[in-house]
């Protein structure tokens, strides 16, 4: 049976792939301080999978109660989700970022070495692409950084390919998700934002729930079909998938790893406001407002070497990211709590 030590576990894309992991056989050891998520997702998972993860509540910063989970347990691979991973928040506070993504890494990458634990798959994002050049985007695209959110992952993925380069017993994975959306099918895990959401699927389903009063849609003179931003939304459960996916490419292949999980298809902000309002039954109040700062027109995945090297494509299309979403959102008005 092998152990999977998942990083962020308690979070959003992480605990969806904790179900994934679990129900494919796995074993699952949680490592998550909660800054971002609630302790009981874990019943939730437990109510999906009839099987519970081992959870440890600590900080990848604290290298010495990390130290302790690594002696007790016999990972086989590493699976690092977490991440601090607002925007805007990373901009007004770039070295809670900084200290929290890399620094909290490199204990990780520390530990992981000492104790032979050296295959990893890091979630990385389509933000590394910066301001793409066209799209549908590949991996070969330059890369680049518009935020310190950003930069921090640019930062990990040099890192990961540094440390491959000089020892190849490791093996590294650098998923680079676009724009994920959706919950598992029972309602009973998905997307819990603190605040006020930045990101739309969240904002436009408080919307519907009565929970916000009007989207602010941020942008209408991009150069795209409507005017609005086109983005490549995934299913968080297809993204999860991915993951699995990579893990057996990488116990089949070892070496190095950099793929999209993408649809490959871009959906702009109207498509997204129409479908959902077509899914929920509900009208979704918006107004166009100006654009939001660091915003790109266009950013979509070309998928086509997750689906070469990995055997993995999407599944859900954005009526049913739209749909479990709101069978989320109506079963969970208030998130987790
Ligand atoms: P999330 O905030 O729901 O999950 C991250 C988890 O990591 C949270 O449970 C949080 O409590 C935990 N965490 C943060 N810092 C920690 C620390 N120092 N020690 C221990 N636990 C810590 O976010 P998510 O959307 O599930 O994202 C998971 C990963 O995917 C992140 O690395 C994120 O940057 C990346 N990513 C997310 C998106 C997205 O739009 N959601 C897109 C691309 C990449
Ligand atoms: C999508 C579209 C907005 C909110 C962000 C991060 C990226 C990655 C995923 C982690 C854009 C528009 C949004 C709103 C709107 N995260 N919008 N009104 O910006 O593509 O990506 O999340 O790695 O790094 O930057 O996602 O959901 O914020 O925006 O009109 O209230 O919706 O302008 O066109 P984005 P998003």
């Amino acid at each position: 049976m092998k152990t999977i030590l998942v990083t962020g576990g308690a979070g959003y894309i992480g605990s969806h792939t904790v179900v994934e992991l679990l129900n494919s056989g796995y074993e699952v050891v949680i490592v998550d301080n909660l800054i971002n998520s609630n302790i009981k997702v874990l019943d939730r998972i437990q109510s999906i999978c009839q099987k519970r993860p081992i959870f440890y509540n600590c900080d990848i910063l604290d290298k010495v109660s990390l130290e302790q989970v690594f002696q007790k347990h016999d990972f086989s691979a590493v699976i690092h989700f977490a991440a601090l991973k607002a925007v805007g928040e990373s901009v007004r506070e770039p070295q809670r970022y900084y200290t929290n993504n890399v620094s909290g890494s490199l204990i990780l990458f520390e530990l992981m070495a000492k104790y032979s634990v050296k295959k990893i798959v890091f979630s990385s994002s389509a933000t590394v692409y910066g301001d793409p050049i066209s799209v549908p985007i590949t991996e070969e695209f330059p890369l680049s950084a518009t935020n310190p959110y950003g930069q921090t992952k640019l930062m990990m993925e040099q890192i990961l390919r540094d440390i491959y380069a000089a020892d190849r017993e490791w093996s590294i994975g650098i998923l680079r998700y676009f724009n994920p959306v959706g919950a598992h099918s029972s309602g009973l895990i998905g997307e819990d934002p603190n605040g006020i959401p930045n990101n739309l699927m969240p904002y436009i389903s408080q919307v519907a729930v009565g929970k916000l009063e009007c989207l602010s849609v941020f942008g209408n003179d991009y150069p795209t079909h409507d005017g609005t931003g086109v983005r490549d939304y995934i299913h968080v459960v297809d993204l999860a998938r991915g993951h699995l996916k990579a893990l057996e490419y990488l116990e089949a292949n070892g070496g190095e790893l950099i793929v999209n999980l993408g649809t490959g298809t871009g959906y702009s902000v109207l498509d997204v406001v129409k479908a959902f309002e077509l899914a929920s039954g509900k009208v979704i109040n918006y107004q166009i407002k100006p654009r939001r700062s660091g915003d790109v027109a266009k950013c979509f995945a070309n998928p086509a070497k997750a689906l070469e090297l990995l055997g993995w494509q999407t599944t859900y299309d954005l009526e049913q990211m739209c749909r479990d979403t709101w069978n989320w959102q109506q079963k969970n008005p208030q998130g987790y709590t």
